[in-house]
């Protein structure tokens, strides 16, 4: 969901970046895709060895509260429609009138929250987030997970992810998988796109 169908990850990072500059160091966009598609608390782990600090399971749960209290701050404050990403919709638009089933399989507990703000709720089958695995990207569990509820075979799934965890996670599953986002990042993608403005049925069944 975030950085593949909504511009959210810009606000993770902004909220990351600001907890980093609490704690007397930054982090970069380089840095910031090993954030992508990763647990809250997984974050902050790698947040903490970067920076070189060490922090009880407490310390941690309170950055982890204070980053979460900053991305729903902007979420309220800037989140419209908009930040839906171009040819989103048309292409799930198009799934839906040909019988395709979708889910979200995100590693965000604020998941359920943005779909409905975004409006997008209705285009999705199921979904599943945070609350709802155990195990992290790239463990499979959340597409595995999300192809049971629509009650599709791993095989005949087809995952849309930016996040390199994410790509990982789709091929551990069996799944296809079409990166969102640069081929040189995303390399074990079967394919990359750029934006879902070069996507359709017809590219897929090509493709996958
Ligand atoms: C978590 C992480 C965030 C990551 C996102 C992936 O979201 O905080 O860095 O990019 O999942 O969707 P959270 O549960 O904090 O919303």
């Amino acid at each position: 969901m975030d950085g593949v169908l909504v511009s959210t990850e810009i606000y993770h990072f902004k909220a990351w970046k600001r907890l980093t500059e609490t704690l007397g160091f930054s982090i970069d966009e380089k840095f910031n895709e090993n954030l992508k598609g990763v647990s809250r608390s997984v974050c902050i782990d790698l947040i903490l060895k970067h920076g070189g600090l060490e922090k009880t399971q407490e310390e941690k749960d309170v950055l982890a509260a204070q980053k979460n209290e900053w991305f729903l701050e902007y979420v309220n404050t800037e989140i419209t429609p908009s930040n839906v990403y171009p040819g989103v919709i048309n292409f799930l638009e198009t799934l839906k009138q040909k019988g395709y089933k979708t889910a979200i399989g995100s590693a965000s507990k604020n998941a359920p929250l943005l779909v409905e703000k975004l409006g997008i709720k209705k285009y999705f089958d199921a979904i599943v987030d945070g609350n709802m695995i155990t195990k992290a990207k790239p463990n499979p569990e959340v597409f595995l997970k999300g192809a049971e509820l629509i009650g599709v075979n791993p095989q005949n799934c087809v995952v849309f992810e930016d996040a390199i965890s994410g790509v990982e996670a789709a091929k551990n599953g069996g799944m296809f998988c079409i990166g969102v986002g640069s081929a040189e990042i995303l390399k074990k993608a079967d394919f990359c796109i750029n934006s879902f403005t070069q996507m359709s049925l017809e590219r897929l069944n090509e493709l996958a």
